[in-house]
Order: C-alpha cells, then structure tokens, then sequence
C-alpha cells in the first residue's frame, strides 16, 4: 500500500508502442486526480519514451530491468506489493498475451504476475492486432480472472490504418484506473447542474431561430464529473450528440424550457456550469401554422429577450458555484472580463470561437479562465481535457 495514508498509489507500466508519448498525460491525470505515481517501463517502451522524462514527472526512480536496483533484488514483488493499482497503458498485444498465458521473463510480466492489486490494461495497437483472434481471445481470458480491459478508441491510427485500437484520452484512463482502486472521485457528494447545446425558438411549427452548438462541450463536461463521482444533472438543447451514460438528462427545445429545467435542477446543486449557447432572443409570437411564403409576411420577425440563464442563477447562487462560458470572436478576454461581473457568477471560461479547431462543434478548444484570481489562459486541448481542468479550477482541487 501507499506510504502516505489516503493517497493511492498507482503502478503505471508502460509498453513499447507509438501510443507510450500518452502515458506522460496519464501519469499527470493521475497525479492531479490526487495520486502517488510509480512508472515501471519494458525495455521495449525506453524506444518511444525516456525514463527521464517519466522520472522528471513523478519524483520517483523508473524501473525497467529486473537486476536495476541493486538495494532491491526482488523489486518485481516490492513494485507489486505496494501498488493500490496497476494500469498497463499503453498494452500491447505482446504484454495482453503474457498475461493471459503466465508468462513471466522480464520485469512489467514479472509484477503482473504477482501483483494481487487491481489490474487495468488500456490496449493499443493496429487494427488488425486488436481485432486478431489470438488477441481478442487473451483479453477475454484477462476479463474472466477480473482484469479491466479499457475499450480502445477508433479513429486513424499511427501506421496509417483507420479502425479499433487507440488509445483513449489519458484522463478517462486515469479515471477508470482510480476507479478499480476503489476511489470515490474527488467530485464525490457533489451534485453538478450543467447546461449545454443550443436552443430553437420556434417562428412557427416548422422553422426556429437555432445555433451551431453540438453539446459536445458540454457532454465532455458532465462525461468527466460523472466519471469523478459527482451527481450529474445535464440539461440538454437541441444538440448533434448522445448524453453520456450514467448522467441523468433533461432534454429541452427552447430557451424558456432551458431556464425551467435548469431552475428546477439548481434546487439540489452544489456548481452549475452553463456551457449552453442560449438564444439571446425569441420570435415574440411564434405561428401556430406553417407560415405562407405567399400570403404571409416572412420577412420581419418581432423578436423579444429570453432570460438569462447563467445571470438568473448566479442571482441566487448563495453558496453554490456558478461558471458561465463566453463564446467570443474577438477581444476574448476583455469581453469575457465584461460578462463575468454583468453575469454575477464565480467564473467564465472564455472561448475562443472563431478558430477552426474552437468552439461550435470542434473535439478541441481554446480557452481562459477568469475568476476574481485573475485570468489564465489555457492551451488549445481536447474538450474532453478542458473539462477537467474546468472541474478541477471549479472544486480548487
Ligand atoms: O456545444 P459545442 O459545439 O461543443 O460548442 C461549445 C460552445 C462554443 C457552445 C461552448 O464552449 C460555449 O462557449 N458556450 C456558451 C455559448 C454562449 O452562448 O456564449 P455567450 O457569450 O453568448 O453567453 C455567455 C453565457 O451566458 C454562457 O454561459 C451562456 O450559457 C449564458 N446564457 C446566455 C444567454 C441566455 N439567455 N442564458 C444564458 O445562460
């Protein structure tokens, strides 16, 4: 176990695949989720990553060899002893073999030999290598005897191959690693009200006054606080994306539905974020009927102002915490600085929307924080990654 009470330590073995540059995130995931990290890496790994770097990152010395430490000759049972977890990420297909077949003949298979912590293993490797018969055969033996296998991702691979076999983003590697630990999640007790896609007010039964929002942004948001033990309310517009499992979801169309839905869930929450890109207006009498191009005024819509959302609940936040978003074009900070006291809540992530890789419907973004602190300004990461960080400013974690 940990040397230090309540800190779980993790053993984080690290094979030789392209996918081993990933493992540097994951042991900072790791590390930031509030755990003690130890990096055992194949010989194989050394290739791709140095045991440097991982030695920089975590403050303690990396195994690789069997006979490296001469003060330890059994450090393949000590290295086993003291891990709450051990995670392989990235797993290769040679390492999954091992494992499912006993074999012990270097340091990483030796451990997980005789390891009795929970194993979780985050497989990546070629398409053709993960779907392979032999493969998928030792990962149903390792899920018979109690290994976490982590689904790898699809998408395009290092060797040019579209398909199964990436490895997924460090944080939610970390997460199910301290997960199988047997953590609650630093979010634990928290219940977290989250408002995300966009609305459509309707101009009559067919035609609405929409946005470009995918709820993307907010999803990875309640994805990561769902993951992180909190109790998560989504409250969802009309958006191109599924709601995350185990979250419970709100589905509503318009902006008035949204303040409804969102009022009724800030009742029990502890911090509501509102990702959401909210109409600022609605047609003030919307048709009853398919309005006619031909006998009918098309043209002009009388417009009327929704109620803020965000400024509605920061207004009786009491001891809740209110985070609002500010999707920006230009100027992002200073008009962020403007919303963050027009608003009234404890902080804005701004974002900037006019980059390609920002903002409406991108996997990434690039934002700052802005609170009463001051401002930081964040690198362009995946949504996924931006969620936590916001979690993790949110709870000052
Ligand atoms: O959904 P994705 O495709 O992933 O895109 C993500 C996003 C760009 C929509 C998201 O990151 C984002 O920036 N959301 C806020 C969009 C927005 O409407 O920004 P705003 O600057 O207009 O509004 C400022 C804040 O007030 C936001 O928190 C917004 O939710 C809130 N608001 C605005 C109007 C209103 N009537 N009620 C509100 O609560």
């Amino acid at each position: 176990m940990s040397e230090t009470a309540g800190t779980p330590c993790v053993l984080l073995c690290v094979t030789g695949c392209i996918a081993a540059y990933k493992s540097c995130e994951t042991a900072r995931c790791l590390q930031r989720a509030g755990a003690r990290v130890k990096v055992l890496m194949t010989e194989h790994a050394t290739h791709f990553v140095g045991p440097t770097t991982f030695r920089a990152l975590t403050h303690e010395k990396v195994a690789v060899g069997l006979f490296d430490d001469p003060e330890d000759p059994i450090h393949h049972i000590s290295l086993a002893q003291e891990a709450d977890v051990v995670l392989v990420a990235p797993a290769t297909a040679n390492i999954l073999a091992k494992m499912a077949h006993g074999i012990a003949d270097d340091l990483m298979s030796t451990t997980l030999l005789a390891t009795k912590a929970p194993i979780v293993v985050a497989p990546a490797m070629n398409v053709g290598m993960w779907e392979a018969d032999a493969t998928q055969e030792n990962v149903r033996t390792l899920q018979r005897r109690g290994v976490h296998v982590i689904t790898p991702d699809s998408g395009y691979l290092a060797c040019g191959d579209v398909g199964g076999g990436r490895l997924p983003d460090p944080w939610r590697v970390a997460d199910l690693a301290l997960m199988a630990a047997g953590e609650a999640g630093p979010l634990a007790g928290e219940h977290v009200l989250i408002t995300a896609g966009g609305t459509h007010e309707p101009i009559d039964p067919v035609r609405f006054i929409g946005n470009r929002s995918s709820g993307k942004m907010g999803a990875a948001l309640a994805r990561a606080a769902s993951r992180q033990g909190a109790n998560v309310t989504l409250v969802l517009g009309p958006a191109s994306i599924e709601p995350p499992a185990g979250v419970r979801c709100v589905r509503v169309e318009t902006a008035a539905e949204m303040l409804a839905a969102s009022e009724e869930a800030f009742e029990d929450a502890t911090i509501a974020i509102c990702a959401a890109a909210v109409a600022d207006y609605t047609p003030a009498k919307p048709a009853d009927h398919k309005l006619k191009k031909t006998e009918e005024r098309l043209d002009t819509v009388e417009l009327t102002e929704t109620v803020d959302i965000l400024a509605a609940l920061s207004a009786r936040k009491g001891e809740r915490t209110v985070i609002g978003f500010a999707a920006e074009t230009s100027n992002v900070v200073d008009y962020a600085l403007a919303k963050l006291s027009r608003k009234g809540c404890d902080a804005i992530v701004a974002n900037d929307v006019s980059r390609e890789d920002s903002g409406f419907g991108t996997d990434t973004n690039k934002a700052w924080w802005i609170d009463a602190d001051g401002t930081h300004e964040m690198p362009c990461m995946s949504k996924e990654g931006l969620a936590y960080e916001i979690l993790r400013r949110a709870t000052k974690s």
